[in-house]
């Protein structure tokens, strides 16, 4: 059977190839770590891929910002029907719906025992943590794809109890795989809860759906900042306060929405690739960084999914080319500020942001501006996100959302 995928060929460039159909074995390919080479996975599935999103995680290898090998097949974020399973899966079946996390996990090493499943100690030989189609994550292939290998599909996966319903939903519930739970994330560990005030850097798709899961947990005023008028003005569109930061630092804008210049708990979804804030911005990779711990609370907490890298060759400043942000450490200490970064451990929300949309809680896709492109359109869908478009894109391969809009 043939598979066709989305790889990543140069900077600037993805094309749509044909592929070998997935066995539940990893074969060599592009970025596979040899020591995943030939790897049994007996505990796998075979995904029928329903929808899988590009995400702003994508655009920082497809911009040549990482170290991803030409004709690595991209696409982290997945769900998908199982259409065939390994010997050793129990309880997934065939049939199934299922919403996959971006993190693989092995659900047996001491930090998935302790749900930390971002960064898994088994599936990837080279550092802790995997994920399908990113460089160094191990070299799982992607699944910006017709079908897709999932290993340890009876920890990885989160089975939607009734798979018409799911497919019904499947423009909310795609977001489960990434970008929803991982805005969550970023607002619970920032401390954002009921009457909290709640800045998010970046409005992004990840921004966006922070600001949803701050409005979800109680926060009394959400507030985002971006230097894209258009991504704020989605913002708005779901009752979010914004500040436009090609104005200057966003503290100023914040005094004038809550009468302080400062907020209780604080999002940043930008990651390395920060520009300061001014009109037509250069890059600082710090910006949030140090923005963040102005502006948040003595004693608050920033919550950063926004991806921060060990090597950026693409970057101008040799001090960041190998990681090394100017960072204003000794502001947060003094504040005694709480920092959480890394991978989303998506398994830890997935559950309960999949109830709060089957009951209508809430409307992320709407939120994301989710837009349905084929996958054939894949490279439109790259080149337009690139240029700031506000939209969250999601990648139909087999027609399931043939029509979806928003709602
Ligand atoms: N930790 C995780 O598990 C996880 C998961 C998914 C995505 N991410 C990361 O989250 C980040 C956001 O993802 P996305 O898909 O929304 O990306 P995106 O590129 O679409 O959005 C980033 C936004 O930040 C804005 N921006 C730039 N400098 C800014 C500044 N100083 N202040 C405020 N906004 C600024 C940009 O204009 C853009 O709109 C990326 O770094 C991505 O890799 C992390
Ligand atoms: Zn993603
Ligand atoms: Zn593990």
């Amino acid at each position: 059977m043939s598979n066709r995928a989305v790889a990543y060929i140069e900077p600037g460039k993805v094309e749509v190839e044909t592929i070998d159909y997935p066995g539940l074995e990893l074969k060599d390919g592009p970025g596979v770590a040899p020591a995943n080479v030939g790897r049994k996975c007996r505990h796998g599935v075979i995904l029928k891929v329903l929808s899988t999103n590009i995400c702003g995680s994508d655009q920082h290898m497809v911009r040549g910002r990482t170290t991803a090998p030409a004709g690595l097949v991209l696409g982290h974020e997945i769900t998908g029907e199982v259409v065939e399973r390994g010997p050793d899966v129990e309880f997934v079946q065939v049939g199934d719906v299922v919403s996959v996390p971006f993190n693989i996990a092995c659900g047996r090493c001491r930090n998935c025992k302790e749900r930390k499943t971002g960064i898994c100690l088994n599936v990837n030989p080279a550092r802790p943590g995997a994920a399908y189609g990113y460089v160094d994550m191990g070299g799982w292939v992607g699944g910006q794809a017709e079908y897709v290998m999932v290993p340890y599909a009876d920890f990885n996966l989160l089975v939607f109890p009734d798979p018409d319903q799911a497919r019904e939903k499947l423009l909310d519930l795609t977001m489960l795989s990434d970008i929803f739970p991982t805005g969550f994330h970023g607002v619970v560990t920032a401390g954002g809860g009921v009457g909290s005030t709640v800045y998010v850097a970046g409005a992004g798709p990840v921004g966006l759906a922070a600001a949803a899961s701050a409005q979800l947990l109680g926060a009394a005023v959400v507030i985002v900042g971006d230097l894209n008028a258009e991504r704020l003005a989605q913002a708005r569109s779901f009752g979010c306060e914004t500040v436009d930061l090609t104005k200057g630092s966003p503290e100023e804008q914040i005094d004038q929405i809550l009468g302080v210049p400062e907020v209780d708990a604080s999002v940043d979804a930008v990651g390395f690739e920060a520009r300061e804030h001014a009109k037509n911005a250069e890059e600082a990779p710090a910006t949030v960084l140090n923005s963040l711990m102005t502006l948040t609370r003595a004693g608050g907490a920033l919550g950063i999914p926004g991806l921060y890298v060990t090597d950026d060759p693409g970057s101008a400043d040799p001090d960041a080319q190998a990681g090394t942000l100017k960072m204003r450490l000794g502001l947060g200490w003094a504040k005694s500020h709480v920092f959480t970064t890394g991978q989303c451990p998506v398994m830890r929300y997935h559950r309960a942001l999949m109830q709060a949309i089957l009951h209508d809680r809430v409307h992320i896709a709407k939120a994301v501006n989710a837009t349905v492109l084929s996958l054939e359109d894949a490279p439109r869908g790259y080149a337009e996100f690139d240029k700031g478009a506000s939209r969250k894109y999601v990648l139909d391969p087999h027609g399931a959302l043939q029509g979806a809009q928003a709602a």
